[in-house]
């Protein structure tokens, strides 16, 4: 399974590099990959203090947009992938901004093991990926990294009414209840502290991204920014207030899931 997933992240070479790694799941493309990475970094930085003597691992990194944005806050920063052609835009991204604090590892992150203990664990749309049982692969794994004041961050795809398996050709993925995903983490003595949906979907993104549309506005939308976002953002709302409609036929959303060790006696030294 995980070697269909890597053959899938390793195919889309040909996409922009915003949107490799990073679709956009209102439909917008280019357009929406900045708005979305702007309210969910907001989102993010809201429910997590990043800190100059923090350690950060993100597992799942794809094309790096969270290290370029997140690095900076803090001491040092793992990024794990097992996508070639995603770590080398990763790369190029941290060289072309400067950022001197970063350790990238191209490997699958069930064999992922460290002695740094990290403050912040993210999962950055990888758990979707794993099979339960992998999860908690990777989660023995790192018990070494956690301390008691590690946060972990899940922010993967659900589903909020039933577990549901994608499974087609060249692609699959679990999109989980949450509530799997409490236990999942109970395991290790992590309790849910904060979820909420990572960002509003853009509403009309296929319309906005059709050709008469697909340069200029991302450009206007870059040379407003971040004013165009927010004029995104009241858009999606009052579509959604006043012409509600599921998401990808269902109850998907992709969420940030924040845990946080249920009992501090339990941390592992
Ligand atoms: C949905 S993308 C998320 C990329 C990025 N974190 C973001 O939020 O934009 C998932 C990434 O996880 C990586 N991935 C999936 N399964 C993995 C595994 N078992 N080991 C290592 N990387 C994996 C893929 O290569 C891909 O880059």
């Amino acid at each position: 399974m995980n070697t269909r997933i890597r053959d899938y992240w390793n195919s889309v070479g040909e996409l922009p590099k915003e949107l490799i790694g990073c679709y956009p799941m209102g439909g917008g493309g280019v357009l929406e990959a900045p708005y979305r990475h702007f309210f969910e970094l907001k989102h993010l930085r809201k429910v997590i203090n990043f800190q100059k003597n923090m350690n950060v691992l993100e597992l799942g990194c794809g094309n790096g947009r969270w290290i370029v944005s997140l690095a900076p806050l803090v001491k040092n920063y793992t990024a794990v992938d097992f996508s070639e052609p995603a770590l080398a835009i990763a790369k190029e991204r941290v060289q072309e901004a400067g950022i001197s604090n970063v350790e990238f590892y191209e490997q699958q992150i069930l064999s992922f093991k460290s002695e740094k203990k990290y403050h912040i664990i993210y999962f950055s749309g990888v758990t979707q990926y794993l099979q339960d049982d992998e999860i908690k692969t990777v989660l023995a794994n790192l018990v070494t990294c956690i301390s008691a004041e590690t946060i972990i961050v899940d922010r993967s795809t659900i589903n909020y009414s039933c577990r549901e398996i994608l499974n087609k050709e060249g692609y699959f993925s679990i999109f989980r209840i949450p509530t799997e995903l409490y236990s999942i983490f109970e395991n290790i003595g992590f309790k849910i502290a904060h979820q909420k949906r990572s960002y509003l979907f853009l509403r009309c993104g296929r319309f906005l991204n059709r050709k008469p549309f697909r340069k200029t506005l991302p450009l206007l939308c870059k040379l407003f920014s971040p004013l165009s976002y927010y004029f995104l953002f009241i858009f999606s709302w009052c579509a959604d207030y006043i012409y509600p409609i599921p998401f990808e036929g269902g109850n998907r959303s992709h969420d940030f899931m924040v845990f946080k060790m249920a009992d501090c006696s339990n941390a592992k030294p």
